[in-house]
């Protein structure tokens, strides 16, 4: 039998999280209120009245799992297991915790700074978000968020600011996470994100400007640096061979390649601008824009991968949900507990497909199960469930390889456990490493390492061989 082509040496094999969904100390050492800290459990959607924390209300991320105290010992762990590469994001209010300051707040600064010098301590790649769903909050209530044009200057200026600070410690960077997602208050901060598609169009292009002055100027910084794209990135299938199924494919899936083409090849496609001009939105785009998106193209593409779906003209086809938005039903995949359809051949289809369009070296910056674990009594978790999906996607991604894609990383997502973000729950866990807290915050915090941590490890050590 043909032996697959190896990994190739250095492939970045790691975990990945996020600030808040993770750090903890929301409103330690100087940190501001960002848009999630204000989130009630399970809600992404609604804007919480006034803008307010309430009082006797849980918010499972204020807490995380800590990490913003247990760094040291939680990145052992991580060494422990073999991870090459560890992605994580930096809060964008614990540098400027207005969003709008002119000089950053140290301790923040700090913070990052004691994490990398772990992390590099150990060998470990750092690979840092820029901006993971956590926008601060007073820029989504003094200046409509995103739709605001100064907001690029108030993230350019936190932009320069990290990359000045860590240029010697980070070369793996991602703008923001899954931008095609960022249509809603929390990612935007525009409170009528859902009624004003003008609104939504005006703000993602200041993003996508910003993204590309952020690829110019790091690259100024520091020629070494790679800075990515993060794209939630899945395949959708039309339902059967009626054209009319197809050609849905075709327009769900440009929800997608949107912003995979403009981050790659520097331009809006021409059927955006017209759906723009026929909805009557006028995009309003500054001198330079269209120069800056050409000049700032990514020099590597990183995406989430977890679920697929399926497109179809039949408005009564039964529904699922999936990765922050509901997918159509396939019946030849199964889901988890969540709903979410498993398909590692999907996996494949979109590697391949992303080559093919921009051939930009690619890291799977998230990919994972989400289920219950259990803990028994001598603290064993048997998740062999996890693995199982582990290893059918890992095993796809290295049919990729064989067939030319250029995979660079493999970023398994929480590979410690972690609040969800969909549903603030802490038992949808990913990880590892399971950690001792329930979905209310009641428990140890104590980590105990999973089968799956055992697995990871030899999947680590072998370079991919064992699996
Ligand atoms: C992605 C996000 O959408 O999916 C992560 O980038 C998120 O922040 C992950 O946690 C899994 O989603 P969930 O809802 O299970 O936490």
């Amino acid at each position: 039998m043909k032996k697959d082509k190896q990994f190739p040496e250095g492939f970045l094999w790691g975990g990945a999280t996020s600030a808040y969904q993770f750090e903890g100390a929301w409103n330690e050492d100087g940190k501001g209120v960002n848009i999630v800290d204000i989130l009630p459990h399970g809600s992404r959607e609604a804007v919480p009245k006034d803008h307010k924390i309430l009082p006797d209300v849980f918010y499972p991320s204020h807490g995380g799992i800590d990490f913003y105290h247990t760094y040291k010992e939680d990145i052992r762990l991580f060494k422990e297991m073999g991870m090459k590469c560890f992605r994580m994001s930096i809060a964008w209010t614990r540098i400027f915790p207005n969003g709008d300051e002119k000089e950053p707040n140290e301790e923040g600064l700090k913070f990052y700074d004691d994490v990398f010098d772990e992390m590099l301590k150990y060998g470990i790649e750092p690979q840092v978000t820029i901006v993971h769903f956590d926008l601060p909050l007073h820029l989504a209530t003094e200046y409509d968020g995103w739709y605001n044009r100064k907001t690029i200057d108030f993230y350019m200026n936190y932009v320069e600011t990290i990359f000045n600070r860590y240029k010697n410690k980070v070369k793996y960077w991602l703008t923001f996470n899954e931008i095609n997602f960022c249509k809603d208050y929390t990612n935007l901060g525009i409170t009528e994100a859902l009624s004003r598609p003008d609104k939504v169009a005006q703000a993602v292009h200041h993003m996508l400007v910003a993204a590309a002055k952020t690829v110019i100027r790091g690259h100024e910084i520091n020629p070494e640096f790679q800075i990515g794209m993060m794209i939630n990135y899945s395949e959708i299938y039309p339902e059967d061979c009626n054209p009319e199924n197809m050609w849905k494919r075709i327009t769900e899936k440009r929800l997608r390649t949107f912003y995979t083409d403009v981050q790659n090849k520097g331009f809006y496609p021409e059927w955006k601008l017209i759906e723009y001009k026929n909805a009557g939105i006028e995009l309003k785009m500054e001198d330079g824009d269209l120069e800056t998106l050409k000049a700032g193209t990514v020099d590597y593409i990183g995406f989430s991968y977890y679920s697929t779906s399926v497109a179809t003209v039949n408005v009564d086809a039964k529904r699922t949900a999936s990765n922050l938005e509901s997918a159509v039903k396939n019946p030849y995949l199964k889901a988890n507990d969540w709903g979410w359809q498993i398909d590692p051949v999907g996996l494949r289809i979109v590697l391949n497909e992303l080559w093919d369009r921009y051939h930009k070296p690619i890291i799977i910056s998230e990919n994972g199960l989400g289920t219950y674990d259990t803990l028994t009594t001598d603290k064993k978790v048997h998740d062999d469930y996890r693995i199982k999906y582990l290893k059918e996607h890992i095993h796809q991604m290295k049919i990729c390889i064989d067939e030319g894609v250029k995979v660079i990383g493999y970023t398994s997502w929480g590979c410690i456990d972690i609040v969800s973000a969909g549903t603030s729950e802490r038992s949808k866990r990913y990880g590892y490493i399971y950690v001792d807290s329930d979905d209310y915050g009641k428990g140890t915090m104590k980590r105990y390492k999973k089968d799956s941590f055992y697995w990871y490890q030899k999947v680590c050590q072998s370079n991919g061989e064992e699996l």
